[in-house]
C-alpha cells in the first residue's frame, strides 16, 4: 500500500487516483475547482467513462480515495505525487505548462519530507528539468522527478490503466524507480512490462506513440481516398496489409479523419517542439493537412449527389462525439460537418447517445437535437453517419427507410455492407469503398 496524491481531477487524474485506490492504495486527489470537489466527495463523477462510477464510489465508501481543494493537506502524507494538470496547446501549438510549473513552484514550499514526484500530464520533452528546477527553488528536503506518460484512451481508460500493455517510467533516480516498480507491480501481472528509461525519453516516448497512431490512421486515409479513385475496396486492403504482423490490424480503420483531446494536440506539440530546435517534421506536417481535409471529406461526395445545392436539405446526423463510448467533442470531426453544411445552407437533425448536450452548450441551438436515432430521421433528405455508436451498427433498417425523405446515406465510419444497404434499397457512400 501507498499513499499518494494526484493533483488535477481531469480525466487523466480521475482515472489514475481512481484505478491506484482500486488497487489499495490511499489516495487523495487535489483540485481548486470547490464545486467539483464537492461533488466528487458525495460520489458524483464529473466525467463520462464506462465502468469509472463503480470503482469510483467503491473507493470513496472504503476510504481509500478521497477529495480537497487544499494541496497542502493532499500531499501531507503522500510519499507518491502524481501531477495530472491541463497542458493546453497555447497561441502557437506549444503546450503550456503554467498549470504543471505553478504547482511545481508550490510544492517546493510544501514539501517537508522525500517525495516522488511524477508527471502524469502529456509534456514537451525537456519538461521533467523545469519541473525540478521549480521545485527546487523553495524545496528544503530531498525529491526526484518521473516522468509516467499515460497511454489511456478515452472509453477504455479503466482497463487500459489497469491492465495496460506497458508501463513507462522516465527517471534517472534509484529510489524512485523502486518505488515506482512497486507501485505498478500489480498493473503488469501478465507480464507486460515496466519500461525504465530516462526521462527525456519517457516524455518523446508519449509524443511519438500519439504521432505515429495518428500517422497510422492518415495514412490508411489517404489510401481509402485513392481507392475510390480507382474503384478498389479500402475494406480487402486493410485487411491485406494489415495480416502482416510488422504492420498489425490495429488502428487501420479510415474514416473522416482522426479527433479528441490528444492526437491533434500532440501531433502539432511535437512539431512546434521540432521547430524550437530547428528541426521540421515534414511528415508530421502531412498529417496534420491531410486530417483537416478528412474531416470534411463527405462534403463534396454529398454537394455532388445533390448537384451543388444543399440549401434547404434536410440532413440527419448520427453521432457527435469524436469517437464512440464518450461524450467528448473536443476536434470532433461531427463539428467540422456540421459547420461546412451549416455554411451551405443545409438543416441538421442530429442524434448521438452522450454528447449532445457538450454540443448544445458550445454551438447552441444552431441544429436541433434529437430523443433517439429514429427521430433524428424524420423527413430527412439524407442521413449522414460521424461515430460508430455500437447502437448505430444494427439499427432497423425499415424504420429507417419510413422515417427518411430518401433512403440516401453518407457514411463515415464504414459501418454497413455496400452489397446488404444497396439490396435493402439504400443510396449508401461510404469511406474508400465502392458506392
Ligand atoms: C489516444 C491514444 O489511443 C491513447 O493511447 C492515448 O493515451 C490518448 O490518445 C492520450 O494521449 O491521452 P483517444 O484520443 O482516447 O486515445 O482515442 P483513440 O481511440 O486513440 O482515437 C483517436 C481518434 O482516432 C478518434 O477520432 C478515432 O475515431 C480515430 N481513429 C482511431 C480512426 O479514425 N481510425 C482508427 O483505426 C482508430
Amino acid at each position: 500500500m501507498k499513499k499518494i496524491a494526484v493533483v488535477g481531477t481531469g480525466y487523466v487524474g480521475l482515472v489514475t487516483g481512481t484505478c491506484f485506490a482500486e488497487t489499495g492504495n490511499q489516495v487523495v486527489c487535489v483540485d481548486i475547482d470547490e464545486q467539483k470537489v464537492e461533488k466528487m466527495r458525495n460520489g458524483f463523477v464529473p466525467i463520462y467513462e464506462p465502468h469509472l462510477d463503480v470503482l469510483f464510489e467503491r473507493n470513496i465508501k472504503a476510504n481509500r480515495l478521497s477529495f480537497t481543494t487544499s494541496l497542502e493537506e493532499g500531499i501531507e502524507d503522500a510519499e507518491i505525487i502524481f501531477l495530472a494538470l491541463p497542458t493546453p496547446p497555447g497561441e502557437d501549438g506549444s503546450a503550456d505548462l503554467s498549470y504543471i510549473l505553478g504547482v511545481a513552484d508550490e510544492l517546493g514550499k510544501l514539501i517537508k519530507e522525500y517525495k516522488v514526484i511524477v508527471d502524469k500530464s502529456t509534456v514537451p520533452v525537456g519538461t521533467a528539468e523545469k519541473v525540478h528546477a521549480a521545485v527546487q527553488a523553495n524545496a528544503k528536503v530531498d525529491f526526484d522527478i518521473v516522468s509516467n506518460p499515460e497511454f489511456l484512451r478515452e472509453g477504455f481508460a479503466v482497463d487500459d490503466f489497469l491492465k495496460p500493455d506497458r508501463v513507462v517510467i522516465g527517471t534517472s533516480s534509484e529510489r524512485a524507480e523502486k518505488v515506482m516498480e512497486q507501485l505498478y507491480k500489480p498493473f503488469v501481472r501478465q507480464g507486460n512490462p515496466i519500461i525504465f528509461m530516462d526521462e527525456k525519453s519517457a516524455e518523446l516516448t508519449k509524443y511519438a506513440a500519439n504521432s505515429f497512431l495518428a500517422t497510422k490512421i492518415t495514412f490508411m486515409n489517404e489510401i481509402a481516398n485513392f481507392c475510390e479513385k480507382v474503384g478498389a475496396d479500402v475494406d480487402k486492403v486493410r485487411i491485406g496489409i494489415g495480416s502482416d504482423t510488422r504492420i498489425g490490424k490495429r488502428f487501420l480503420f479510415p474514416g473522416i479523419g482522426y479527433g479528441g483531446s490528444c492526437f491533434p494536440k500532440d501531433v502539432q506539440a511535437l512539431v512546434k517542439s521540432g521547430r524550437e530546435e530547428n528541426f521540421e517534421f515534414e511528415i508530421l506536417n502531412a498529417v496534420m493537412a491531410i486530417n483537416e481535409q478528412q474531416k470534411t471529406v463527405l462534403l463534396p461526395k454529398i454537394k455532388n449527389f445533390f448537384r451543388g445545392n444543399l440549401k434547404g436539405k434536410r440532413i440527419g446526423m448520427w453521432g457527435l462525439a469524436f469517437k464512440p463510448d464518450t461524450d467528448d467533442i473536443r476536434e470532433a470531426p461531427a463539428l467540422y460537418m456540421i459547420e461546412a453544411l451549416l455554411k451551405e445552407g443545409a438543416q441538421i437533425k442530429a442524434y448521438d447517445p452522450e454528447a449532445m448536450e457538450n454540443v448544445k452548450s458550445q454551438i447552441g441551438d444552431v441544429i436541433s437535437y434529437e430523443a433517439n436515432e429514429y427521430d433524428a430521421l424524420k423527413e430527412v433528405d439524407a442521413l449522414i453517419i460521424c461515430t460508430e455508436w455500437g447502437i448505430f451498427r444494427n439499427p432497423d433498417f425499415g424504420k429507417m427507410k419510413e422515417n427518411m425523405k430518401d433512403a440516401v446515406i453518407f457514411d463515415g465510419r464504414n459501418l454497413f455492407d455496400i452489397e446488404e444497404m444497396t439490396s435493402k434499397g439504400f443510396y449508401y457512400n461510404s469511406i474508400g469503398r465502392k458506392t
